[in-house]
């Protein structure tokens, strides 16, 4: 099990920033989230799960990528916007005792053409709610203004009426990464700080440094993971001479990469430091690699068919739910209660 390499480096620098004039001010306080990585492996498999274009097999959690670490897990939302091709589910994980949530990245065939695009977006829509704070409007309202929004709150709502108060933990990779982060932070304002977690992996700049000031106080327990090389967490650019004006990561980034070479080498997870742009991190190297964003821990982050954009939806699953006059859905269930408690 290659798993089983992994080392984790614990960098316990507490770092002020504030004379510094990066921007970006964070406190470091004794309960501070502790990074998990049992737990990063095990989400990870939902990033890559949700890319499953077949709603049969994702609904019931028998697709190829539904298994391994993720097993038993009960989806009781599935919410396809076929309209923007986006896709996320709700469900409950027993065995992390919380409500997963994950999000689709781009499921373009040529994932260059986004990345193209990704170097050009601009900061461009107030956050509600920050002062100051910027973000990007096309990951916004991917994730607030389509049917995402309302099928991830319902589904939310009906864990919590079914289980009790579980925790909640959001995670998506690339562009579905952007859009966990907003979600996250919905859900925050929602229910808490402290019932809500994020990971994110190979996820792209959202907002300009006070939007990552904000979010870092509403969501303090994320954790973004870079892969190596991964061109996306390096874009939207960073322009270090403009900190007002710039796209700036929030924490806290985990960094993978190998030290050594050949079959002397061995994985690496770094905990960058609380700023959200460490230097030592995934900005010390050139984003220059699509493969490192399409394998996160061993697993693949990218659509399990070729076509572009492709949702499969029999006629069988048509009373979970109903389809739109765009042709979107979102499927639910009532939560197995029963069965959860049989089980234990
Ligand atoms: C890390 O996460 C795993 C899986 O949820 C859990 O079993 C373990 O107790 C966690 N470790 C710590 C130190 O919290
Ligand atoms: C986000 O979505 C909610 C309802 O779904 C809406 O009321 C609100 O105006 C949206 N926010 C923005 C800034 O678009």
């Amino acid at each position: 099990m290659e798993r089983r390499w992994w080392m984790t480096f614990m960098i316990t620098t507490c770092l002020f920033l504030g004379s510094t004039g990066r921007g970006l001010k964070i406190k470091h306080k004794a309960d501070s989230p502790v990074y998990n990585h049992t737990l990063t492996t095990i989400l990870v498999e939902y990033a890559s799960a949700v890319y499953i274009s077949d709603s049969t097999d994702l609904f019931t959690w028998t697709c190829s990528r539904c298994d391994g670490l993720t097993k038993g897990f009960e989806v009781i939302e599935l919410i396809v916007d076929v309209q923007n091709c986006l896709q996320a589910f709700v469900g409950v994980a027993d065995d992390l005792d919380a409500i997963v949530i994950a999000f689709r990245g781009t499921q373009e065939t040529s994932i260059q053409n986004w990345i193209e695009d990704l170097f050009w977006k601009q900061l461009d829509f107030d956050y509600p709610g920050c002062t100051d704070g910027k973000v990007h409007h096309g990951f916004f309202n991917a994730y607030n203004n389509t049917i995402l929004r309302s099928g991830i709150l319902d589904g939310v709502t009906r864990a919590r009426e079914a289980y009790g108060n579980l925790k909640i933990i959001v995670t998506g990779h690339s562009m579905g990464g952007a859009m966990a982060a907003f979600c996250g932070l919905d859900l925050a304002l929602i229910y808490g700080s402290k019932n809500v977690q994020i990971t994110t992996f190979g996820q792209p700049r959202i907002g300009n440094a006070a939007f990552a000031s904000y979010y870092s106080q509403v969501v303090p327990n994320t954790f973004r993971v870079t892969h190596a090389h991964d061109l996306v967490p390096h874009l939207p650019p960073y322009y270090q001479h403009f900190p007002q004006k710039t796209y700036h990561h929030f924490p806290r980034e985990v960094w993978l990469y190998d030290i050594g070479l050949g079959f002397l080498g061995y994985p690496v997870e770094k905990i960058c430091d609380g700023s959200g742009e460490d230097p030592e991190c995934s900005r010390s190297v050139s984003g220059n690699s699509i493969s490192d964003h399409l394998t996160y821990f061993g697993a693949d982050m990218g659509c399990d068919t070729p076509s572009k954009c492709k949702i499969v939806m029999t006629p069988n699953l048509a009373s979970y739910g109903e389809v739109d006059d765009y042709g979107n859905f979102a499927l639910y269930r009532v939560p197995s209660k029963f069965i959860r408690k049989m089980k234990k």
